[in-house]
C-alpha cells in the first residue's frame, strides 16, 4: 500500500473508534514511521508503507496518545521526549510559558523555580527563551530523568531536584518567579476523563485531591513566604478554577491577581504578585 492509501485508510480507522484529532495523528504517525518530516512527507506519499505501520495504527485506537507512539511532543515550538511516565505538554500551558517570559523581560539574574516539572517543558522553555537559570522539581526520578534529557537536548540551563512539595525540604527563599502546572484534576472527576488521559497518563501527575486544589494552597503559601517582594507565582489552572485561585492567593496575601483565560476562554492562568 502507498503512503497516501495508509494514510486514508488510517484517518478512517481513527474516525470510526473516535480518534478526536484523526487526522493529524494519523499524519504524526505516518511520519515518525517513515523518520520524516512534514517537507520531505509531502515528496514520499507515492513510497510503499509496510503492514507493521497498522501496528501503530492499533496502538493509538487502543488509547495510547500519539506523542508516547512517537516518544515526541512539540511545546513552544520545541522538541520534547515523552513516555508514559510524564504528562504530555499542553498546548495551553505554553500561556502560562508566554505570561512568565513577559513577566521576566526587564528582570537581572532572577531566581526561577518551577514546580511540578514533569517533562520539564515549563522549565526547558523559560529557560531557553528568556536565558535565565531555573530550578525544576518533581517528586518522580522517574519525570526528572525525563526533563534532564530534555533540557539537554535544547541546552537549556535547568537544575533538578526530586521532591515532595507537599512535605517540602527545599528553602525557595529569595525566588523572583516560582512556576507550577501542578496536579489539579479532582479525585473524583479523574475517573470521567478521556481514556488517552485516563489510562495513559500518569495518575500522580493528575490527580489535585479533594477539591483539586491541595497543590495551590501548599504553593501558594511556600511562594509567598518566600518570594522577595515584587516576585510572582504563576499556576496554571483548570478551566473552572480561576475563582477559587483568586481566593486562595488573596488570602494569602498577594496582590494584583490576575486570571488569564485560554483560546477557548477558560481560565488557564493565575498570577499573583508578592
Ligand atoms: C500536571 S503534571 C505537570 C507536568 C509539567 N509541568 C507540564 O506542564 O506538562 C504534574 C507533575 O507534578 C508531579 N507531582 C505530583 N505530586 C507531586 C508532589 N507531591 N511533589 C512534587 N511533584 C509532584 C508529577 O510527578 C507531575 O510530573
Amino acid at each position: 500500500m502507498k503512503v497516501f492509501e495508509a494514510l486514508r485508510k488510517t484517518e478512517e480507522m481513527f474516525k470510526n473508534n473516535g480518534v478526536v484529532d484523526y487526522k493529524s495523528d494519523a499524519r504524526f504517525l505516518m511520519q515518525y514511521f517513515l523518520g520524516c518530516n512534514s517537507t520531505e512527507y509531502i515528496l514520499r506519499q507515492k513510497d510503499e508503507v509496510s503492514e507493521s505501520f497498522f501496528e501503530l495504527v492499533q496502538k493509538r485506537i487502543s488509547g495510547i496518545p500519539v506523542q508516547y507512539i512517537t516518544e515526541s511532543a512539540e511545546f513552544m515550538g520545541l522538541e520534547f521526549y515523552v513516555n508514559e511516565n510524564v504528562l504530555i505538554p499542553r498546548q495551553d500551558t505554553e500561556i502560562l510559558v508566554e505570561r512568565a517570559l513577559d513577566f521576566l523581560k526587564d528582570k537581572k539574574n532572577p531566581v526561577v523555580y518551577d514546580i511540578c516539572t514533569g517533562s520539564g517543558c515549563i522549565a526547558v522553555s523559560v529557560s531557553k527563551m528568556a536565558k535565565v537559570k531555573v530550578a525544576a522539581v518533581d517528586i518522580s526520578e522517574k519525570a526528572l530523568s525525563i526533563a534532564k534529557i530534555n533540557a539537554e537536548r535544547n541546552m537549556a540551563d535547568v537544575a533538578f531536584v526530586a521532591d515532595d512539595i507537599l512535605n517540602t525540604k527545599i528553602d525557595f527563599s529569595g525566588a523572583d518567579l516560582i512556576l507550577s502546572n501542578p496536579p489539579y484534576i479532582r479525585t473524583k472527576e479523574i475517573e470521567k476523563l478521556d481514556v488517552t488521559v485516563k489510562c495513559a497518563e500518569p495518575f500522580i501527575a493528575l490527580d489535585g485531591g479533594e477539591d483539586g486544589l491541595v497543590f495551590y494552597r501548599k504553593i501558594s503559601k511556600i511562594a509567598f513566604d518566600s518570594l522577595n517582594n515584587g516576585g510572582a507565582v504563576m499556576f496554571e489552572t483548570g478551566f473552572d478554577q480561576g475563582a477559587d485561585l483568586t481566593e486562595i492567593l488573596e488570602a494569602q496575601g498577594f496582590k494584583d491577581v490576575e486570571i488569564i483565560k485560554d483560546y477557548s476562554g477558560n481560565d488557564r492562568v493565575a498570577v499573583g504578585i508578592k
